[in-house]
């Protein structure tokens, strides 16, 4: 499901680290250029290199050239139309280095630089005020994710798209990702308003879900915890990072509706979770658990299976389109939360995270005999 995790990680954990800078629309559309004088170059550059023959010769029919000549003229024509658009706020091309060096190598390294330009594309919209603006950046976008779908699957025959959601790529993520191609820039280049992130190495470019992955980055952070992001199509999931080590994230939801009657597993389940998540759930569950004892639930009439029935959608989310599927898994969904709300003993399961309620960040003190009047005669009903 991660398909994208490979670059994906790699804008992940420095983001959080650095300031956001401040983006405006100009900015952004000197930033696209940059990608787009970086695609021309690369084409133009790649296809000089490789002739036709060149491409046959790596078992590439013909046509495939052809088809990478008229990707060249698209980034052409990008490059046109940003460099008119902006006219002297324009940035000029810069000097690259594209290491390849096999037809191989070059189809492999279009395919990385279309599938982030497409999702850098997306990642600058959010920012864009103005809507001419960012409909020509659609447009753009819309023929960069189509020229890296004709890649992936044409020439390199694996699955096109990563699922129902393409994942965006905010600006300073997806500038790292590339910026290992630039060589120089010229000094009367505007700067972009980007933040310069750490490079990230990944010990497995292409992990699994459940991998365990070793991340390097230079500079280094002192920053504890460390956490790693991944973004996939409109999710984004944390994982603790903790000795370089972070685990590529895996869906849990399968072995919840498997365990669901069985309470043990339910709360191993809870155990196995990223920090982040297993203390949401903590907090979440010991509240719902205040509210098991008896002398409320005579108020609230809220039984354990009737709070398990309210609160399971918003802990447990069934992907799966066939409706079939959704009301099937829901009573397990319930079953799963309600085993939680019995048998998980929130103050054990982390010891250093021990959720409180009610009382915030305040110490409790005894309550006196006055205050527990006040209180009394302030809350003398439940709000519900
Ligand atoms: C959008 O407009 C707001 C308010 O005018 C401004 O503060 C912000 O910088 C603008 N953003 C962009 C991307 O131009
Ligand atoms: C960008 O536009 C300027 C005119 O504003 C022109 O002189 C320059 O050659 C153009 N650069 C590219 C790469 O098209
Ligand atoms: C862990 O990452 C930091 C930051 O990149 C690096 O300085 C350190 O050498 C790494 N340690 C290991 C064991 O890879």
């Amino acid at each position: 499901m991660f398909s994208k995790g490979r670059f994906l990680a790699l804008s992940a954990i420095a983001t959080t680290a650095v300031g956001a800078p401040v983006l405006n629309d100009k900015g952004l559309m000197q930033f696209a250029l940059t990608i787009e004088h970086l695609e021309h170059a690369f084409y133009s550059d790649g296809l000089s290199k490789y002739s036709a023959q060149a491409f046959e010769q790596a078992g590439f029919s013909s046509w495939v050239y052809g088809r990478f000549q008229q990707i060249a003229d698209n980034e052409a024509a990008h490059v046109a139309y940003l460099n008119n658009t902006l006219g002297s706020d324009a940035p000029a091309p810069c000097t690259y280095n594209f290491p390849h060096n096999d037809v191989k190598s070059f189809i492999n390294m279009a395919q990385k630089i279309e599938s982030i330009s497409a999702g850098a594309y997306l990642g600058a919209a959010r920012h864009i005020n103005d809507t001419s603006i960012l409909n020509a950046g659609v447009a753009i976008a819309g023929t960069e994710s189509r020229q890296a779908g004709w890649i992936t699957s044409s020439v390199l025959k694996q699955q096109p798209w990563d699922g129902a959601f393409e994942t965006d790529i905010p600006p300073s993520p997806a500038y790292s990702l590339i910026q290992d191609f630039i060589v120089e820039c010229p000094d009367s280049n505007p700067a972009l308003p980007l933040a310069t992130l750490p490079t990230l190495k990944i010990s497995n470019p292409t992990p699994k879900a459940g991998d365990s992955i070793t991340l390097t980055f230079e500079p280094g952070s002192s920053a504890s915890p460390l956490y790693a992001l991944w973004a996939d199509g409109l999710k984004y999931t944390f994982t603790d990072v903790n000795n370089n080590q972070t685990t590529v994230p895996d869906e849990l939801y399968n072995d919840c509706i498997t365990c669901a009657h069985n309470p043990e597993e339910c709360v191993q389940i809870v155990r196995r979770l990223p920090t982040i998540n297993r203390r949401v759930v903590l907090f979440v569950i010991s509240f719902l658990q205040l509210f098991l004892e008896e002398k409320i639930q005579s108020v609230t009439k809220m039984t354990a299976p009737n709070l398990a029935l309210v609160m399971a959608p918003n802990l447990l989310r069934c992907n799966s389109e066939s409706m079939l599927v959704v009301f099937t898994n829901a009573q397990y969904e319930q079953t799963f939360v309600h085993n939680l709300l019995l048998h998980l003993k929130c103050a054990e399961i982390d010891p250093d995270f021990v959720p409180t309620h009610g009382q915030g960040a305040i110490s409790p003190r005894p309550a006196t005999p006055s205050a527990l009047r006040a209180s009394k005669s302030r809350h003398h009903r439940p709000n519900y």
